[in-house]
C-alpha cells in the first residue's frame, strides 16, 4: 500500500504551497488572504467576506470560487480524497470544487471533492457537503441535506 502513495517530486514546490495556505488562513486581512490562495493555484473571483482559518486543498488547487461568495472561516474546501489510494483504481479522488456566485458557506463547512455549491445557496454551519447543492437552496447538516428554498429580499 505504501508504495502507492504520491512522491513528491518538487518538495520546495510543496513547502510553498505550504507557506501560501498557512498565509491564506492567518493573514490579517481579507485581501491579503485571497491573494495567498490566489498564488496558490485557487480560482477566486471578489468574494464579499473571505474569513480567516478558510484550510483550501493547495495541493490540488483544483477549486474555483465566484464573485460575492461568503466564506465565513474555519471552513475546509477539498479536492483530492488520498485517504482512497490504493482502494480505488486510477485516481486518489481528485475532483474539482465550484462555489457559484453568491454562494454563504457558514462556520466550519467542510466541502468535499467534485461538489458544486449553486448560485445563493447557502450552507449551515457545521455542515458536511458531499453532494451538487442547487442554486438559492438552504442545505444544513451532516451529510448536507436540502432543506428550504430561499427567496431574495426584494426592497
Ligand atoms: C443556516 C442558518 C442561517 C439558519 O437559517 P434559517 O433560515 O434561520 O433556518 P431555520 O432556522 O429555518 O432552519 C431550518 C431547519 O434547519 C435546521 N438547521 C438550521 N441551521 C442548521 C445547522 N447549522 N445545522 C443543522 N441544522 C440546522 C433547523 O433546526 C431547522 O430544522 P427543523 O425544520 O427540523 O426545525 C443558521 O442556522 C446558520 O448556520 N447560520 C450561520 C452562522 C454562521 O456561520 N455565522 C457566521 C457567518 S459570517
Amino acid at each position: 500500500m505504501r508504495s502507492t502513495r504520491i512522491k513528491d517530486k518538487n518538495p520546495m514546490g510543496t513547502a510553498w504551497k505550504m507557506l501560501l495556505r498557512y498565509m491564506g488562513m492567518n493573514a490579517p486581512s481579507q485581501s491579503l488572504r485571497v491573494k495567498m490562495y490566489r498564488w496558490a493555484g485557487i480560482k477566486i473571483g471578489d468574494p464579499f467576506v473571505f474569513g480567516s482559518h478558510i484550510f483550501m486543498d493547495v495541493m490540488f488547487p483544483n477549486i474555483s470560487i465566484g464573485d460575492d461568495v461568503i466564506l465565513a472561516g474555519y471552513d475546509y474546501v477539498l479536492s483530492h480524497s488520498n485517504v482512497l489510494w490504493g482502494y480505488k483504481a486510477g485516481e486518489g479522488g481528485i475532483k474539482p470544487v465550484v462555489i457559484k456566485n453568491g454562494a454563504r458557506i457558514s462556520i466550519n463547512v467542510t466541502i468535499l471533492p467534485g461538489v458544486t455549491i449553486g448560485e445563493n445557496a447557502v450552507i449551515g454551519a457545521g455542515a458536511v457537503v458531499t453532494k451538487d447543492i442547487p442554486d438559492n437552496c438552504l442545505a444544513v447538516g451532516v451529510p448536507a441535506k436540502p432543506v428550504k428554498f430561499l427567496k431574495p429580499i426584494t426592497a
